[in-house]
């Protein structure tokens, strides 16, 4: 027998890999190149800051400190990043006692956020384990759950957030049900989720918080606050993190991740991503990266550092929240003026981010299979995000009429253009 004729079994890892949303979504949106693309969830290229990463680079090469940048980095990642991060964390909590009482040594900096969220799932979750997601979700995080073995189970969620009752009282099904001991984790996009644009409301925030450390009386729960919008804001209160209200107690009862990128803000292409680990965390999640990368990369770290020292950063992210802005309004004009005759059709109005969510009637599912996501990829040319791939997928209540409708990519004239096409392809099938 030839060593091609032998039958090669992946790993379990990689087969619970390879039943991902993403995946499939990316590889739609190369089948349909030829449409707008409500769909993809990538930043505008035209507020990308080119020419200030160009200038820093220059200046970093020109530096003595140029060749240690070029060097092998650390796990945690660059002191100078880590420093100046966390006085600009002072800055958005509002709070600057944050900044002394804060220890260097619980801030880590990763491959994007997204390399965060798989550390804490790897060091928190033995198959089986549980972690309550808000319903609906960032789907990409469902992959990475699905591909550490995790159950994901969904947690009423509505216009202002995770509800801290539906919270309590799932977690006291578990209690009941002799499966608390697997709970190890609450998911939650705080600012201008992905999906749906939703923040959670100020008063939900230390609520949330309140249950989880209720809950975590015989056992640790963490609460992972993924904060990846929250610089893209536009309009409403400027909300304190959930983990601003952790701070109040000791080290050993932390209970937050704070999990924030400067992808959305930025450049997702330099892939930094930077997190406030709780106390327990660090050894594991250190242990972990150190088997993975033994640090992300050092080059990205100092660009980040040098902008967000010399106040370039906060300049751009002001630019980036007028455009975005627009844009924003844009999409929700175009929603008005094409689909307010359509009966059953509701959306939301975000304060930020780069979503729009919005409900079909109950009888016109949205995935892929369906009815409109053909008609609306072949005929109509847009894409968008069918809404049930950010929902557990073995949960049978998962609604199956909601779409994720993004204006990062397209500029206003797209946006109007792509929602005239959406609205064409839901009359068609309504
Ligand atoms: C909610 C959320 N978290 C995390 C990420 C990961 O982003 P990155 O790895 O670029 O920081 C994304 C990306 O779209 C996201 O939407």
């Amino acid at each position: 027998m030839s060593a091609t004729d032998t039958q090669f079994q992946p790993a379990s890892m990689a087969d619970r890999a390879s039943a991902q949303a993403i995946g499939y979504l990316m590889q739609q949106g190369i089948e349909n190149a030829d449409c707008l693309s409500l769909a993809a969830g990538f930043v505008d290229p035209e507020t990308l800051p080119v020419e200030l990463v160009r200038q820093t680079t220059a200046e970093l090469m020109s530096a003595s400190a140029g060749k240690s940048t070029l060097q092998y980095g650390t796990t945690p990642g660059s002191d100078s990043l880590r420093e100046v991060f966390r006085n600009y964390l002072a800055e958005l909590e509002g709070d600057s006692n944050h900044r002394t009482s804060l220890s260097l040594d619980r801030i880590v900096l990763t491959t994007g956020s997204q390399q965060l969220l798989l550390l804490v799932s790897q060091a928190l979750f033995n198959p089986g384990d549980i972690c309550l997601v808000a319903a609906p979700t960032y789907f990409v995080y469902l992959g990475v759950l699905d591909g550490v073995g995790a159950n994901a189970i969904p947690v009423t969620t509505d216009e202002n957030g995770m509800c801290p009752d539906a919270l309590d009282a799932e977690l006291q099904r578990l209690s009941d049900e002799g499966q608390l001991h697997r709970v190890k984790l609450v998911y939650v996009v705080s600012y201008h989720d992905n999906p749906a644009g939703i923040s959670v409301s100020a008063e939900r925030r230390p609520r949330l918080l309140d249950v989880v450390r209720k809950w975590s009386d015989s056992q640790h729960v963490f609460l992972l606050e993924d904060a990846a919008y929250r610089e893209l804001h536009y309009d409403g209160p400027v909300l304190p993190s959930i983990f601003s209200y952790d701070q109040q107690h000791d080290d050993d009862r932390q209970h937050v991740i704070l999990s924030q990128t400067f992808s959305k803000s930025f450049s997702p292409g330099l892939r930094v991503g930077v997190s406030v680990l709780p106390q327990q965390l660090i050894k594991p999640v250190f242990d972990l990266k150190c088997n993975e990368d033994f640090g992300s990369g050092h080059f990205s770290q100092n660009v980040v550092a040098s902008v967000l020292q010399s106040g370039a950063y906060r300049q751009h992210v002001s630019r980036l929240q007028q455009s975005y802005k627009g844009k924003r309004d844009a999409m929700l004009a175009a929603a008005d003026q094409f689909f307010s005759d359509v009966p059953g059709v509701s959306w939301l109005h975000p304060n930020g981010g780069l979503y729009v969510w919005m409900t079909l009637p109950d009888h016109v599912p949205t995935g892929f299979d369906s009815d409109l996501f053909k008609r609306a990829t072949h005929t109509d040319k847009v894409m968008y995000v069918p809404g049930e791939l950010c929902y557990p997928s073995d949960w049978n209540q998962r609604p199956r009429n909601q779409m994720r409708l993004s204006y990062g990519v397209l500029d206003n004239d797209g946006i109007r253009e792509g929602i005239q096409r959406l609205a064409s392809a839901v009359r068609a099938v309504v």
